[in-house]
């Protein structure tokens, strides 16, 4: 089966795709599996790698870096429409039985390029376009959420464009400390929790640099909780695990960057019912939202056990620290197996 791995991308999570690119090709079944590496760089540009064009850098991952050299682009898909069909004739592309987009973020979780394999008739693994682009967009997710009856976290939308709340509308409402979030960015990018009026506008400033559309969300106190769904129109939950984050909360600093950050307790420490019930939420939301192939579900679990939900992510991290993987690793299916799962669901 040929299958194309889609990673790095223009988003500001172009790192912890290739990390998760990187784990995939470590643990993928190459005799199953024939793979084509296909890079974005941060530009946008597509780059068609062989094998051996695949640059890691085994002794400081954090300077991966895709392969430079101009003679492997494929495609540069730009704002002109018959680049963007070059994708499709493209004699290498055009032969892949499907492709695993490990891509994080706007432009590649967003629906975007889901769109754009759809167009192509390439299958792909994850969800379609709508649940795609209703998943990266905190703001909808959690109306959609709310209206089947889950319980979010109290939030204020603020547009860029828009009159921005004071401080003192935004903590009556929300107490403080608060969070803001650009509505579409992952790994904690462009999040800031806040308790005064200087770090309220620094942090809206900032988020704002991410996205037209921040979220002030109110602080939930609680322990952090997240389950792995796979499946299509029958999906399964893992155990659940919980992360201990050892900073102020679990930042993209915390995430990737130092190693003391935050720790994965994997599986999660709950009673057999409040591990039930985090499953059965997850399976929920994971259909409320129309998911496909795989996500990651996202929540507070307060003190009597009542989850509230934070998000749901569709083609969450495949890091080496990353909870999808290990979550169903626990849970029986080891990560081969799970790529294999994964690129059956896509083809199914
Ligand atoms: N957005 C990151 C990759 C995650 O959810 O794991
Ligand atoms: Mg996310």
């Amino acid at each position: 089966i040929k299958v194309g791995l889609l990673f790095g991308g223009k988003s500001s999570e172009h790192e912890v795709s290739l990390q998760s690119a990187k784990n995939i090709m470590e643990a993928i079944d190459h005799d199953t599996y024939d793979v084509t590496l296909v890079g974005i760089d941060k530009q946008g540009n597509w780059h068609l790698n062989n094998n051996t064009g695949y640059l890691i850098n085994e002794d400081d991952p954090k300077l991966v870096e895709l392969n430079k050299t101009d003679q492997n682009i494929a495609v540069v898909p730009g704002r002109e429409k018959d680049q963007i069909l070059n994708i499709n004739s493209s004699e290498a592309l055009d032969q892949l039985d499907v492709i695993f987009p490990i891509l994080h973020g706007p432009l590649g979780e967003d629906g975007s390029v889901q769109g754009m394999l759809r167009m192509a008739n390439i299958p792909y693994v994850g969800p379609n376009v709508l649940s795609s682009a209703v998943c990266m967009d905190k703001d909808i997710t959690k109306k959609l959420l709310q209206a089947s009856g889950f319980e979010v976290a109290n939030w204020i939308t603020v547009k860029k464009a828009k009159k921005h709340p004071s401080f003192d509308e935004v903590s009556e409402k929300l107490g403080t400390p608060f969070f803001i979030k650009p509505a579409n960015q992952g790994s904690s990018v462009g999040v800031s929790k806040v308790k005064t009026e200087q770090e309220y506008v620094e942090g809206l400033k900032q988020a704002l640099l991410y996205d037209h559309k921040v979220l002030l969300e109110e602080t939930v106190v609680g322990r952090e909780v997240e389950c792995a769904v796979l499946g299509n129109d029958n999906p399964e939950a893992s155990l659940p695990g919980e992360i201990l984050p050892n900073g102020d909360f679990y930042s993209y600093e915390t995430k990737y960057i130092d190693e003391n950050g935050a720790v994965l307790k994997i599986p999660a420490d709950l009673s057999d019912e409040w591990e039930k019930n985090v499953q059965e939420q997850s399976i929920k939301a994971f259909e409320v939202l129309e998911c496909q192939g795989l996500a990651r579900v996202d929540f507070f679990m307060k003190e009597d056990g009542s989850l509230v939900i934070n998000e749901v992510n569709t083609l969450p991290g495949f890091t080496k620290i990353s909870m999808y993987p290990k979550l169903w690793e626990v849970s029986g299916i080891p990560y081969p197996k799970l790529i294999e799962k994964l690129i059956g669901l896509a083809m199914d």
